[in-house]
């Protein structure tokens, strides 16, 4: 499985930015919550992973974290554009990315880098499992604005492709060993407590923000039963979580490689969507990404 960099653009209707998932604008907002901690969370896995380039011999390995940079450049770039329209219609999505990039930044500072590329694996597993979900069960977003489900599907699609390359780094640089194993799960235990919770404070936080979301506490039922119920989001996800910590775990235990032949069609459909509503094929040049 080898990771390619993908110039893709898809072209999101910024007056849909608050109400792009067929089940409304709290679930839209659950989804865009999560893309808020995309620009500095990628920055980080990409650096935790750069930090130990040298250190890699096998020439497949070496092309595959280029190829994983490449794709989390490409998509920290598509998030910060998507990001940026949550802005412009006075949600705090900017403030809540810089809560993220210092607390990354913080992690940067007192973590050994061994523990940086942790953070970086246990991430990957929850962006796997969240991906391996979006490809598998249609009613995740199929019925949802089209530019929006293409943003998300093509990062599910290029986040399956390279789930295992972190991990790999990780099983090469790390002595094998009870340390090994405590670290890799302890660090999956922690991030599952910080990494809900701000999911669940950003949630609120977008939704408190936005006026024409009525019936607020109501709609915080909606996404429970997204989430629990159908269909069922995070319950699906139970069984890969507890499978992080067999001593014997890897990415592709869970093969679901057949969904990559779904990238080809899906950036024609990208362009074609672009194209359709004359809209550019191309990101507009931002700050560098990576
Ligand atoms: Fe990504
Ligand atoms: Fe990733």
């Amino acid at each position: 499985m080898m990771p390619v960099r993908r110039d893709v653009h898809p072209h999101l209707p910024p007056e849909r930015i608050c109400d792009w998932h067929q089940r409304g604008r709290h679930v839209t907002h659950f989804i865009n919550a999560l893309s808020i901690f995309f620009p500095a969370g990628e920055r980080f896995f990409m650096d935790s992973v750069r930090n130990y380039r040298d250190r890699i011999a096998d020439p497949e390995l070496k092309q595959a974290v280029a190829g994983f940079i490449g794709q989390e450049a490409m998509h920290t770039r598509e998030h910060i554009l998507y990001n940026r329209l949550l802005d412009d219609v006075g949600l705090p999505a900017g403030k809540l990315d810089s809560r993220v990039a210092s607390l990354l930044n913080l992690l940067r500072k007192i973590l050994p880098k061994s523990w940086q590329l942790a953070h970086t694996i246990a991430l990957e597993h929850y962006t796997a499992m969240l991906a391996a979900g979006v490809l598998a069960d249609p009613r995740q977003m199929g019925d949802s604005e089209p530019g929006y489900r293409q943003v998300w599907t093509w990062h599910a699609l290029e986040e399956t492709e390279h789930k295992a390359v972190a991990y790999d780094v990780w099983n090469v640089v790390m002595k094998p060993g009870p340390y090994r194993y405590f670290v890799r799960t302890f660090t999956m235990l922690t991030t599952t407590v910080t990494f809900w919770a701000m999911v669940f404070v950003f949630h609120v936080r977008l939704v408190m923000a936005d006026k024409s979301c009525r019936n607020k506490l109501l709609g915080f039922g909606s996404v429970m039963n997204f989430l629990w119920g159908s269909p069922g989001t995070l319950r699906k996800m139970i069984p890969e979580w507890f499978a992080y910590f067999r001593p014997g775990f890897h990415p592709w235990d869970d093969d679901n490689r057949a969904e990559l032949s779904r990238i080809a069609p899906l950036i024609s459909e990208i362009e074609d969507t672009a194209i359709r509503a004359g809209a550019s094929t191309r990101a507009p040049s931002i700050r560098s990404v990576a």
